[in-house]
C-alpha cells in the first residue's frame, strides 16, 4: 500500500490517482479524516480506479509500506517528527520542492539541511528516504489523458528503495525515471523545479524535464 501524507492537496491526489491507475493500492492521508474521505471521493470520480483508501496521516505512516511526503515544505517540520517511529525502516518519498513566488518569479527557498529531502532524512533518521517527483506538475498528474513526456530524477542513498521508486514512476504512462545518485543531489532537483516553473511561466506552457543521450534500459 502506498500512502500520502497531506494527500488531500493537488500533488498527493494527482500522484495517488496516477499510481492507482497503474494498479497500486493507495491511502490518502490528512490531518482530518473528513478531508481524506473527500479527496478519496474526488480521485474515484476522476477515473475508474479501485483500491483507494482514506485515513489520517498517522494511519498512513503506520499502515503503508511506502509513504510519500506530499506536504508543503513549511509543514514537514511540524508533521514528520511525530511519525518517525511509525516510518522507521520504511521507504519515504520526498516530493517536496521548497519554493516561493516573489516579484513574478519562482525562487528556491534555502533549506538549512541543503534540501527538503535532506531535512526529511534528518527528521526520519531510520527511514529509507528517496527524493522524486519534485518536477512533476500536479495539474498534469490530475489529467489522466495527459501524456507525461518527461523524466523523474530519483535520488537516494538506499539502492533498493531507489529502484522501487523508479519502478513506481514507470507505472505512469510515458514517464521515465532516471537514477539521480545519492540523496545529496536532491537539492539540485528541487531547485530545478523553480527554473522549470519560470520557463513555463515565460512560455505559458507545461514543459517537463527530459534527460536525453543516455541508455536507461
Ligand atoms: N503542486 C504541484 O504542482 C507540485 C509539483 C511537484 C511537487 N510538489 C510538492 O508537493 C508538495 C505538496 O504540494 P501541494 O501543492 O499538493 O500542497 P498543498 O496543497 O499546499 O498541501 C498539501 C496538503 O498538506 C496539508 N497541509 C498543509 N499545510 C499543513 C500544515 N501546516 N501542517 C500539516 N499539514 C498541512 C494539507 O492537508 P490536510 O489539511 O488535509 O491535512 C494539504 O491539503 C509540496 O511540497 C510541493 O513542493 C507540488
Amino acid at each position: 500500500m502506498l500512502g500520502f501524507l497531506g494527500g488531500t492537496g493537488p500533488e498527493g491526489r494527482g500522484l495517488a490517482l496516477r499510481l492507482a491507475l497503474g494498479g497500486e493500492s493507495v491511502m490518502v492521508g490528512s490531518r482530518e479524516s473528513a478531508r481524506a474521505e473527500e479527496a478519496m471521493t474526488r480521485i474515484m470520480a476522476r477515473a475508474p480506479v479501485t483500491g483507494v483508501k482514506a485515513a489520517t496521516n498517522d494511519d498512513v505512516a503506520r499502515e503503508c509500506e511506502v509513504v510519500f511526503i506530499t506536504l508543503p515544505y513549511e509543514a514537514q517540520l511540524g508533521v514528520l517528527p511525530a511519525l518517525a517511529g511509525a516510518l522507521s525502516g520504511k521507504v519515504v518519498v520526498s516530493t517536496v520542492a521548497p519554493l516561493r513566488f516573489h516579484d513574478n518569479v519562482f525562487e528556491a527557498i534555502t533549506v538549512p539541511e541543503g534540501s527538503a529531502a535532506m531535512q526529511a532524512h534528518r527528521l526520519l533518521p531510520r527511514s529509507l528516504v528517496v527524493a522524486a517527483f519534485q518536477n512533476i506538475s500536479a495539474i498534469d498528474l490530475w489529467s489522466p489523458n495527459r501524456k507525461l513526456d518527461g523524466d523523474v530524477v530519483v535520488c537516494s542513498d538506499h539502492a533498493e528503495a531507489k529502484a522501487q521508486v523508479m519502478a513506481l514512476a514507470r507505472k505512469i504512462p510515458a514517464l521515465g525515471s532516471i537514477d539521480g545518485g545519492g540523496l545529496a543531489n536532491a537539492r539540485y532537483v528541487e531547485e530545478l523545479t523553480a527554473l522549470l516553473l519560470n520557463i513555463n511561466h515565460i512560455y505559458k506552457g507545461r514543459g517537463m524535464i527530459r534527460i536525453t543521450g543516455i541508455k536507461t534500459d
